[in-house]
Formats: C-alpha cells, sequence, structure tokens
C-alpha cells in the first residue's frame, strides 16, 4: 500500500540553511538534494534513525552524508538496510561483493579496471533498462580530483509537475523504451545500439511508489524512442521533453568531498557527471538497491 504525499510531514523549508529534523541535521538544497551532518555510518543506525533517514530521503530525492570513513562493510550494511542490492552483472566491475561496483579511472597494465572511467556522462537512471530498475544508487567517493567529476541530479518530480497541462494528457499511458549498450554509448548517447543491448519500456510518467507523485521516468542518454509514435513524432517529443528536464531550475549540482555519501532515489531523479581531468584519480564506490517495476 503506497504512502500518500499529504502523510509525509515536510522538511522545514529554508534552503542553504542549517536545520534539525527528528535528531537529523540537515542542509536542504535547490530544488533537491538534503546533507545529513550527523550520521556515522560506520555504526549501525537503531530503527527510528534509519526510519528518519528514509523520510528524508523520499522527500529529498537525494541525501548526502558527510565526512564518511566507510569499509565496504559498512556500506554494505546501510545498503542491505534500503534492501535488497543488484547483483553486478559484468563480472569484470565486481568488488570485493557481488552488489559493489567501482567507478573509477585507476589503470592497470595501461587499462581501465573500472566502471565509467572518464568523462562527462549525460542525465540517466540507473537500470531504467531493466524490467525492474534500481530505485536507489548509493555512491562513495573514496578519491576525488581537484576540480570536476560533479555529479548533477535533475528533479523528475518537479520536471513533471512543470509541464503544461495538454503535454501531461500527451504522455499520459504513454510508454518510452530504454536502451543500454555499454560498449558503444557508456556515456554518450549511442547512433547504433547492438541487438544485444538490454533494453525496456517503461511509462514515461511513472508513479512513485512512496510518495505517490509523479515523475518524468526517461532520459537523453538511454530513451530511444516512445513505443507506438512514428519515429519522427517520438523523437521531437523526446527532445522536448529532455530539455525540459534538464533545466537547470531542476537540478541540484554536487560537488564532491572525500567521505561523502549519496543515494538517490531513481525513480524520480535522473543524474549526469562532469568532466575531469583524466590525469587525476577519481574512485567512486557504488551499491545499487533493486526497485519495483515502475507503474
Ligand atoms: C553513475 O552514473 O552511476 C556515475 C556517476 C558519477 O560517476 O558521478
Amino acid at each position: 500500500m503506497s504512502m500518500q504525499v499529504a502523510d509525509f510531514p515536510a522538511i522545514p523549508a529554508d534552503p542553504g540553511r542549517a536545520e534539525t529534523y527528528r535528531g537529523l541535521e540537515l542542509i536542504r538544497h535547490d530544488p533537491c538534494g538534503v546533507e545529513i551532518l550527523n550520521v556515522d555510518l560506520t555504526e549501525p543506525l537503531s530503527d527510528d534513525r534509519f526510519d528518519a533517514v528514509m523520510e528524508v530521503w523520499h522527500q529529498g530525492r537525494v541525501i548526502v552524508f558527510r565526512d564518511q570513513k566507510l569499509e565496504p562493510d559498512d556500506q554494505l550494511r546501510f545498503g542491505r538496510r534500503v534492501g535488497e542490492l543488484s547483483v553486478i552483472h559484468t563480472e569484470k566491475f565486481a568488488g570485493e561483493d557481488p552488489a559493489i561496483m567501482y567507478i573509477s579511472n585507476v589503470k592497470e597494465d595501461g587499462e581501465f579496471v573500472h566502471a565509467l572511467p572518464v568523462g562527462e556522462m549525460m542525465f540517466h537512471i540507473d537500470q531504467c533498462y531493466k524490467p525492474t530498475p534500481a530505485k536507489a544508487t548509493i555512491l562513495y567517493a573514496m578519491e576525488i580530483p581537484a576540480e570536476g567529476g560533479n555529479t548533477l541530479f535533475a528533479d523528475a518530480i518537479a520536471a513533471y509537475d512543470a509541464l503544461d497541462e495538454d503535454t501531461k494528457a500527451r504522455i499520459e499511458g504513454l510508454k518510452a523504451l530504454n536502451v543500454y549498450d555499454y560498449d558503444a554509448g557508456a556515456t554518450h548517447t549511442a547512433d547504433q545500439v547492438s541487438d544485444d543491448a538490454p533494453r525496456y519500456a517503461h511509462p514515461i510518467a511513472r508513479t512513485h511508489p512512496v510518495t505517490g507523485q509523479k515523475a518524468l521516468f526517461i532520459n537523453r542518454l538511454m530513451t530511444r524512442e516512445i513505443v507506438g509514435l512514428p519515429a519522427d513524432e517520438s523523437r521531437a517529443l523526446l527532445e522536448k521533453l529532455f530539455d525540459h528536464q534538464e533545466n537547470p531550475a531542476f537540478v541540484y549540482e554536487h560537488r564532491w568531498r572525500l567521505g561523502d555519501l549519496l543515494m538517490w532515489d531513481n525513480r524520480c531523479t535522473l543524474h549526469a557527471r562532469r568532466d575531469f581531468n583524466p590525469e587525476e584519480t577519481r574512485i567512486m564506490r557504488r551499491l545499487t538497491v533493486l526497485g519495483e517495476a515502475p507503474e
């Protein structure tokens, strides 16, 4: 049974100013993203504290725990509390646990050994090309460049809400096909995708299973067509929606600090990455939490 948004107590909104909510010290960002300052994830969280964290996450869409010093087991313990973890299917990218994936530009014998090593990345939604995309991604900053490599989060609920009524009516009930061909287009849309690339069609406007809010569930990197529309009509509508959802008014840009642990809600955000100096090392440890079929 999904909880409706009206059931949620609101976090007092004053972007950028520290505030306390259910014992959590918070800094809220605009238009989404909340820093949680007084939680140490090397310690198991009490039920009450964990519930408060989840409540802030459902409202803020992206939560940021600062100044963490996390071993893989600490991150895994928190991730398993959020839900069942996805197993990394690309074996060569799996870390010390099958649910851990490293995103880094570390090289061995001149070859990158981890996923998504360099460069900017277009807006996307993790695993939207699967029948049950990840609900959460939990990313921990182990080494970061002096400049760049920021991760941007676009609030897909704010983007949906800001659509005009005609567009909302036009996309109602439509599905879009999401495809990810890591070899041809890991970070930028591939001109051609392989027939074997994983793909799945999901509602363009999905309803968040916890908050009941509608989100624009498409993205420039992976969404290729709207099912049932002629190609030119599909492309024109997608381009219009991509431009709309990437409007800076809906975007929080996260400038990483060492020891940041972020958890974002893939059901109602999309994310992108800015370029960085490939000569500087960037190492992130990532978990994803299984989600439900979008409706
Ligand atoms: C990702 O899209 O999962 C990677 C984001 C990043 O490297 O900042």
